[in-house]
């Protein structure tokens, strides 16, 4: 087992930033009611999304996330950090304004979310955009792969609607891709979502999924987590990002990346036949 705060704690301490000081009188919605922190990240969300990126600026700035995220954006396969490299823009940006707000309980990230280490709205748009463009990685960590003719009807019946029948979110309405995201990760998300500890999440989704036994929660995750991505959107095999060629990924001898849980069982990497999608279409569709 690693050390996973250490890496945090040191880079706490490279950026000049000491925790508790940061909690007490840096809560951008500090003792803020719900009502108000949800008005907060709203307003910051409407004035990021009205601005024009600065790509450059959002390379500098991820230098920072790429601490937890890797410089690739992909997170880790554990689920610890997620895949956030693809992700729409306005979901970037309302994650970001939310967690901040204290509206989505991040611990880990909290304090890299707060306006005197990340910005303002700019420095939001900037980072969110650079996010958004990173290609993804099609190794995300994924389920068991036992029980997916449960998952696949599942998903079409309950998520679908939302997420998209190929898991790819919709940008319009900020509801996140979920294909290609790591399994652990979203089965995490969905815990938190259905108990109300996601304060941010969506109360028709809460709804949709209130009756799920865990097998089906597995299941419909693990049918998510092996959703093909779109050509496009995706890494070349052993891609590295080259916007960090000098990146140390093991800065000052630092334990490697912090895992959560235990390494799947090595049988998990075999994976039964996906169900056939029809192939995707060579012109990109349309928003919706
Ligand atoms: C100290 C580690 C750490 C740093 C630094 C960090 N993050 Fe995170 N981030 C996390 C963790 C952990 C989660 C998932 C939390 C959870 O499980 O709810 C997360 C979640 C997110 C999410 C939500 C993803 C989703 O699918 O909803 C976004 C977006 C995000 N981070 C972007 C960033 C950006 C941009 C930066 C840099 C400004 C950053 N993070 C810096 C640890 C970090
Ligand atoms: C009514 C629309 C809706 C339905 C139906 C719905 N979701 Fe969601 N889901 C959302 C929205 C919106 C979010 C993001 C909430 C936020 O943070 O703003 C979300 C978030 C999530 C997340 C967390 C993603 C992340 O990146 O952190 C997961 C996992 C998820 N949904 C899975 C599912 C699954 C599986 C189903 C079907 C069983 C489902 N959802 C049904 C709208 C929906």
């Amino acid at each position: 087992m690693s050390h996973p705060t250490a890496a945090r704690f040191t880079l706490l301490a490279l950026l000049g930033v000491s925790l508790s000081p940061a909690f007490a009188d840096e809560t951008s919605a500090g003792g803020a009611s719900i009502g108000e922190s949800f008005s907060i990240a709203q307003a910051e969300y409407d004035q990021a999304l009205a601005l024009t990126p600065d790509l450059e600026n959002g390379r500098r700035t991820y230098l920072t996330c790429a601490v937890c995220h890797r410089p690739e954006g992909w997170g880790t396969a554990d689920g610890t950090y997620p895949q956030i490299a693809g992700q729409s823009r306005t979901v970037i940006v309302k994650q970001l304004a939310d967690i901040r707000a204290r509206n989505r309980d991040n611990p880990l990230m909290y304090p890299f979310s707060l306006p005197r280490i990340l910005g303002g709205p700019q420095q939001i748009a900037d980072v969110a955009a650079y996010v958004a463009q990173l290609p993804m990685t099609a190794h995300n960590g994924q389920g068991p792969g036992i029980d997916l003719e449960l998952g696949g009807p599942l998903y079409a019946e309950h998520c679908a609607k939302c997420h998209g029948e190929r898991g790819e979110g919709n940008e319009t309405d900020h509801i996140p891709a979920i294909a290609g995201q790591h399994y652990p990760y979203t089965m995490r998300q969905f815990d938190a979502i259905r108990e109300g500890r996601r304060k941010n999440s969506d109360p028709k989704m809460v709804k949709q999924i209130h009756g799920f036994t865990s097998r089906e929660q597995a299941a419909v995750l693990d049918y998510a987590s092996r959703l093909p991505l779109p050509p496009e959107k995706l890494a070349p095999e052993g891609w590295t990002n080259p916007d960090f060629p000098a990146y140390v990924r093991e800065p000052m001898g630092l334990p490697p990346m912090p895992t959560i849980s235990p390494a799947p069982p090595s049988g998990m990497m075999e994976i039964p036949p996906f169900p056939s999608l029809p192939a995707y279409p060579t012109t990109t569709t349309p928003e919706r």
